[in-house]
C-alpha cells in the first residue's frame, strides 16, 4: 500500500463516526427492599419520558417477579429468553408499550444477565446496541436487594435510581446498597427517590435520615431526584394493567413523574458510549 492511500485510510478512520457511540442514557432503577414500587416509577417515568418527546426502552431485568409486562398489560410472546437461545432478535420481542415506549420483556426462567454464555451475550449486546440507536433512554428495572448480580448491573448502568419509601425497613436497605455501591465506586451517581409518601414532610424526614447516615458513615451526599406520594390512582391504574400516567395524568403521582422526568431530562448528561460502554462495564466486572 502506498503512503499516500494509508494516510487517506488513516483519514478517512479519524473521520468516521465513532461507531460506539450511542447517544442513549442507561438508568438503573433499584431499591433496598421489594416492593416499594419500583416497577410502577419505572413505568412512570418511561412514560413521562415519552410524553416530552424521548424515546425510551425499558429492559425487565427482574427474573424473578411480577413483571412490567404485566403491569402494562402487554402480553409477550416471545421473551429475553429467546433472544438468549438465539431463536428471536431482540427487535422481534420489542414490545409497544403505552405512549410509544418499547419493553424488552423477561421471564422467570432466564438466566442473570450478569452470568451468560458468551453466545447469548453477544446476542443480546449486538440486540441492544441495534436498538439502542433508535432511543434516548435505556431504563432498566432491576431485582431489589445487594445480591452480586444486581450490582454488577447498577455498576454498570450510567445512573443509579434509588427508590425507597419512609418505611425504616425501606431505609435501611437503601442505606446497605448505597454503601454497597460507594464502597465499590463513589462516584457513580445515586438519585434518591422517595415513593409512596404520605406527605412531603414525611418525605423530607426520609430524604434527611438517609443524607445523614450516608454523611456520617460514607462522607457521602446523595442526589434527590424527588418524591412520588402515595396515591389511590397507582393502586387503580395497577387493577387495570395501565399506567397511571397515561389513564390517570392528573393525579397527584402522575404529576410528580412528569416533574421528575423533568429533572431527569434537565440533570443526566448525555454518556459516550451508552449502551455500548454499559455492556463492556458488565463484562469487565465480570472478567
Ligand atoms: N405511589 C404509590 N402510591 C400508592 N401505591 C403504590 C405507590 N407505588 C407503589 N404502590 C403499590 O405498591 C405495589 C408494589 O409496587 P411495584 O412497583 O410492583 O414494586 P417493586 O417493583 O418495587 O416490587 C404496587 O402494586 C402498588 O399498588
Ligand atoms: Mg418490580
Amino acid at each position: 500500500m502506498s503512503d499516500q492511500a494509508s494516510k487517506l485510510r488513516a483519514l478517512a478512520r479519524a473521520e468516521a463516526p465513532e461507531p460506539t457511540l450511542f447517544k442513549s442514557r442507561v438508568m438503573a432503577i433499584t431499591s433496598g427492599k421489594g416492593g416499594v414500587g419500583k416497577t410502577n416509577v419505572v413505568a412512570g417515568l418511561a412514560m413521562s419520558l415519552a410524553i416530552s418527546g424521548q424515546r425510551v426502552v425499558v429492559l425487565d431485568a427482574d427474573f424473578g417477579l411480577a413483571n412490567i409486562d404485566i403491569l402494562l398489560g402487554l402480553t409477550p410472546t416471545h421473551t429475553l429468553e429467546h433472544v438468549l437461545r438465539g431463536e428471536k432478535l431482540l427487535e422481534e420481542i420489542l414490545l409497544d408499550g403505552p405512549l410509544g415506549i418499547k419493553v424488552i420483556p423477561a421471564s422467570s426462567g432466564i438466566q442473570e444477565l450478569t452470568r451468560l454464555e458468551a453466545a447469548s451475550e453477544l446476542r443480546l449486546v449486538q440486540g441492544l446496541q441495534r436498538v439502542a440507536e433508535h432511543q434516548d433512554w435505556l431504563l432498566i428495572d432491576t431485582a431489589a436487594g445487594i445480591h452480586d448480580s444486581v450490582i454488577k448491573l447498577l455498576m454498570a448502568a450510567q445512573e443509579i435510581v434509588l427508590v425507597t419509601t419512609p418505611e425504616p425497613t425501606s431505609l435501611v436497605d437503601a442505606y446497605a446498597m448505597v454503601k454497597v455501591v460507594h464502597l465499590r465506586d463513589p462516584n457513580k451517581p445515586i438519585w434518591l427517590l422517595v415513593n409512596n409518601a404520605q406527605s412531603e414532610t414525611e418525605a423530607e424526614e426520609t430524604i434527611e435520615q438517609l443524607q445523614a447516615a450516608t454523611q456520617r458513615f460514607l462522607g457521602r451526599e446523595l442526589q434527590v431526584l424527588g418524591l412520588i406520594p402515595n396515591d389511590p390512582f397507582v393502586l387503580q391504574s395497577v387493577r387495570q394493567q395501565r399506567g397511571v400516567v397515561e389513564i390517570f395524568p392528573r393525579s397527584p403521582s402522575a404529576l410528580a413523574f412528569r416533574t421528575i422526568a423533568d429533572q431527569l431530562k434537565k440533570k443526566v448528561p448525555l454518556q459516550k458510549g451508552g449502551f455500548t460502554s454499559f455492556w463492556k462495564q458488565l463484562s469487565l466486572e465480570e472478567s
